[in-house]
């Protein structure tokens, strides 16, 4: 049995250099800061007060929390409301250590709704900016599609954001996924590797290991999102060990999603000796009751780890960011500096 950790072993997991690969933006709008928003823009919600959204936050698979997310999502309105709503994130990464971020975006949930490409990107990009400035966090964005739309959707919302192609990294692919494999979306992801984009997509979260192995094989994608259900397939397992592959775990989303039933019987220790470049994220953590390093901290409550597995996951996160050799280099330089202070 895993013992509990100390506060000495919590600060050690705090200090080490992390970066956050797997994060939705819109998924860290807490209520407190979605009610303000909605009475800003004068949009109504379904439930009278924090606490009974609160209450609502109570998932039993993937498409029940979209459900919820996508409404939450519907307080966005200005380039302000994005700004407030990423500089909020940052300053909680920055609390629990994060030196890099990847953020997730839907532009479809937004322009859907008449909001303006520009007023999302710019409003994102511009607290990226002061992210560095105020934190010394390096961040980036990666535009995501929603996989519940048509690939057409997906190539009129790349060509719709490509005013601002210098303001992203990457695309992903997220929202439902049984039943939209990876395929459905691939000469848009031929189309963002044409334009010199990054490309990760979620798969083997709710999906079978085969949409781990088409996001592969057919989008190109360089990091798999989630990843989990890879386990199933034993050659899948080599496969992504041999070309390591990272796979962007968030164990508190798994156990709120019911991809596992708790903590103790999530598969990181599993995916961890297979040699498998896994690392934390948070995913939503304004839905999923956990913040990077709540995400650590838990993990390491309820799961066999210790200090090794600690540096590796961090280095892993590192390693795998899309960060400048630079940068990458100076944080796993620090990673080194820390791991060896530990408790
Ligand atoms: N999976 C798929 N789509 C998402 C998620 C997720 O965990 N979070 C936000 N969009
Ligand atoms: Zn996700």
């Amino acid at each position: 049995m895993p013992t509990p950790t100390t506060p000495a072993f919590q600060d050690f997991l705090r200090r080490l250099p992390k970066a956050e690969l797997h994060l939705h933006i819109e998924g860290s709008l807490e209520p407190e800061q979605l009610f303000a928003l909605a009475r800003r823009n004068g949009v109504p919600l379904a439930h009278a007060s924090v606490e009974a959204l609160r209450a609502a936050y109570a998932f039993t698979d993937l498409q029940s929390f979209l459900d919820i997310y996508y409404a939450g999502a519907s307080v966005l309105r200005t380039e302000q409301d994005f700004e407030e709503l990423a500089m909020a994130y940052f300053a909680r990464a920055a609390a629990d250590g994060i030196v890099r971020a990847e953020l997730f975006f839907d532009p479809q949930t937004h322009t859907a709704r008449g909001v303006p490409m520009g007023a999302v990107i710019e409003g994102l990009s511009r607290a990226c900016r002061r992210a560095r400035a105020l934190h010394g966090i390096s961040a980036d964005l990666i535009l995501c599609f929603l996989r519940h739309l048509s690939e057409a959707e997906a190539l009129q919302t790349l060509d719709d954001a490509l005013p601002w192609r210098e303001h992203f990294i990457g695309v992903g692919l997220d929202s439902s996924e049984r039943g939209h494999p990876p395929e459905k979306f691939a000469r848009v992801f031929a189309r963002a590797g044409e334009l010199g984009l990054h490309r990760v997509a979620h798969a083997g979260e709710e999906g079978p290991p085969a949409y781990i192995e088409s996001a592969l094989d057919v989008l190109r994608a360089e990091r798999i999102d989630h990843g989990v259900r890879c386990t199933e397939s034993p050659a899948l397992v080599q496969r992504l060990a041999a070309t390591g592959t990272p796979l962007t775990v968030c164990p508190l989303s798994n156990v709120k999603l019911c991809v596992f039933p708790d903590l103790a019987s999530h598969n990181l220790p599993a995916l961890l000796s297979a040699g498998l470049k896994v690392n934390l994220n948070s995913d939503d953590p304004a839905y999923f009751g956990g913040y990077l390093l709540e995400n650590w901290r838990a993990c390491f409550d309820a799961l066999p780890l210790g200090v090794t597995d600690a540096v590796t996951l961090a280095r892993n996160s590192l390693e795998a960011s899309f960060a400048p050799v630079d940068e990458r280099a100076a944080w796993l330089a620090q990673l080194e500096r820390e791991a060896a202070t530990a408790p």
